[in-house]
């Protein structure tokens, strides 16, 4: 083949990924003059931040007494006390601030009837610690993530902002480039898409924003292009995944396609039901039936199917009805809800209950940070933040969300761990003045590409694969689905350890049929496939070493939460070999002003 054409660029920061997290940190440190390359698979509002659907918490009071407290204390508790508490203490606390800017800059938030802001329930959220529920999470109807990311896009293009940053959509970012004697970012490799060529980012800094990985489940929420390429550009950099066992099933996936049906639903005061018409959920949670946490009622869920009481031919589901809410209100508030399940499984909802599974959706784990968004290394006794590097949203891990992250959670997150990557990225920048780095151009292709040139020249010389890469992947939803799932016990984890083995071997066999350098979606697959398995090996080891029960992670063998030994993050890292290393980390038990909330049983 012609030699693959390699550009190079130099800016201040590469924000990798353009969802809500990636845009929050643009208009940071493009509003503060810096030079912002935001590289990212997709155009900015294609990212998958567009899908979320039932709100934003914040303890703004709107329609009943509320404080940030009150929101703390819920998710500490949520997130079954291994959450960082000084992350949680920030994050909760500048909720309210972060929705009132958000409404400045145009989010077109539902209203009551005094012009506030509409707020609705969500599962796990009270008011004073738990006494009754609250109405935490403002919305936009249905479509709260649409309305925030075209929020923040347009924000970006904000006269004193949009001159400072690039868009680089279409550009699949592959490798993170570390100076390993500092050990400080000076880069990222991307590949173009569209063209077929290498384009080399050089830049004080980088800020990852890649969102969630849950393709790698056979029943998922998310979008095609939530491969985890964050998480795998970090490990093959040695940076450490913290927390990967801590997968969150969401309750009401759409039953056999997996897209998801708002929590909101419930939170408006729709509910499960079992085969049998009853509404299960007073067993498992009976203060707050169906608004417990998303672990406790998917496991509710997956409990009524182990025990026979499954709805349809294979009992293998549950309903969500919501036709009694009325007509109108449906089309008020949960418009799209109406449509995904009139679209994806022909049922009416005003009339008739929509059939649902639990769905793999969100990662509570993710490229450890402090609270100030740094990256952090573990030296065997404290954090260590890696000068130049930044995380947030669903890639990164504060840990804001602990074991089990509550819904709402996560738009919140993006915003408020985005702008704080991006403005401590700047801050970084401006006030401490950081060399650049200004490798000589001659070398630049040969040193910092060549690894991934060749691999992709390896594939366009190379023949068309001895194994099909849809086959391993298909076999791995399956088998993740299966072992690594609602419920986990030793044997299935461990089997699965042995097929990931399988498919590490099967993948070194695959190759590429189409060699057009144009738009490749083979290629890219390839690459979503590669990085899919690095996820699945850190999330399914951190899965078999952690033995206890906490938050998403539901081991039937160690059934029990276990503080005294298992109150520790996982940090987990893959070495050359590819051999999984882990380290236990302490959790930041002591918030910045608050009072430690010490851990108890958790009931709902
Ligand atoms: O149920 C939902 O609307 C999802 C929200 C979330 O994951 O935070």
């Amino acid at each position: 083949m012609a030699d693959i054409d390699v550009r190079i660029e130099e800016f201040d920061v590469v924000i990798v990924g353009a969802g809500g997290a990636g845009l929050a940190a643009a208009i940071e440190t493009g509003g503060s003059k810096l030079k912002t390359a935001v590289v990212s698979e997709v155009y900015p509002t294609r990212s998958h931040t567009v899908s979320a659907q039932g709100g934003i918490n914040a303890a703004l009071a709107n329609m009943d007494e509320d404080y940030w407290i009150w929101h703390m204390y819920d998710t500490v508790k949520g997130g079954d006390y291994i959450g960082d508490q000084d992350a949680m203490e920030f994050f909760t606390k500048n909720a309210p601030k972060t929705i009132i800017e958000l409404e400045h800059w145009g989010m077109p938030f539902s209203r009551i009837e005094n012009g506030k802001a509409y707020q609705r329930a969500f599962g796990g959220q009270t008011r004073n610690f738990g006494e009754s529920l609250a109405h935490r999470a403002v919305a936009c109807s249905d479509r709260s993530g649409h309305a925030m990311l075209h929020t923040l896009f347009e924000r970006t293009l904000h006269q004193d902002i949009a001159p400072y940053v690039s868009y680089y959509s279409e550009y699949y970012a592959l490798e993170l480039l570390m100076d390993k004697e500092e050990r400080r970012p000076i880069g990222i490799v991307a590949w173009d898409m569209v063209n077929g060529g290498i384009h080399i980012f050089f830049s004080y800094a980088v800020i990852f924003a890649t969102g969630g990985n849950t393709r790698n489940f056979r029943t998922n929420t998310n979008a095609h292009v939530n491969t985890g390429i964050g998480w795998t550009m970090c490990l093959k950099a040695g940076i450490a995944i913290k927390d990967p066992e801590f997968i969150q099933f969401h309750p009401t996936g759409i039953y056999g396609v997996g897209n998801l049906i708002t929590e909101g639903v419930r939170g408006e005061g729709g509910y499960l039901l079992n085969a049998k018409g009853e509404r299960f959920m007073k067993t498992y949670a009976p203060h707050v039936l169906d608004l417990a946490s998303r672990d406790v009622v998917s496991r509710g869920m997956a409990m009524e199917v182990l025990e026979g009481r499954g709805v349809g031919p294979k009992k293998d589901h549950c309903l969500l009805k919501l036709d009694h809410l009325g007509h109108d209100f449906i089309m008020d508030k949960l418009p799209g809800i109406w449509e995904l399940a009139y679209k994806f499984v022909g049922v009416d909802c005003t009339k008739d209950p929509i059939p649902v599974q639990p769905t793999a959706h969100y990662h509570m784990g993710g490229i450890p940070t402090n609270v100030d968004a740094e990256v952090v290394d573990w030296d065997g006794e404290k954090e260590v933040p890696i000068p130049g590097l930044y995380a947030a949203g669903e890639c990164a891990c504060a840990s804001v969300h602990g074991g089990n992250r509550l819904g709402c959670n996560s738009l919140l997150d993006l915003v408020v761990t985005g702008k704080q990557a991006g403005r401590n990225c700047a801050r970084w920048i401006i006030e401490e003045k950081p060399v650049f780095p200004n490798p000589p151009e001659e070398f630049i292709a040969d040193k910092y590409a060549k690894g991934i040139i060749d691999r992709i020249k390896g594939y366009y010389e190379g023949g068309e694969g001895t194994v099909s890469m849809d086959a391993i992947w298909e076999d791995l939803r399956d088998t993740m689905q299966e072992n690594v799932s609602v419920f986990r016990i030793e044997e299935k984890i461990a089997a699965q350890v042995k097929k990931l083995d399988e498919y590490e071997k099967q993948f070194k066999e695959v190759g590429l049929t189409d060699k057009g350098l144009t738009f490749n979606t083979e290629l890219a697959e390839i690459f979503d496939l590669e990085s899919l398995l690095y996820v699945s090996r850190v999330e399914t080891e951190a899965a078999l070493a952690r033995k206890e029960s906490r938050g998403a992670h539901s081991r039937d063998d160690y059934p029990e939460r276990d503080d005294e030994n298992w109150m520790k993050h996982t940090f987990t890292k893959i070495d050359e070999n590819g051999k999984v290393e882990i380290e236990y980390v302490p959790v930041r038990t002591k918030p910045l002003t608050a009072p430690t909330f010490q851990p108890k049983k958790r009931v709902y």
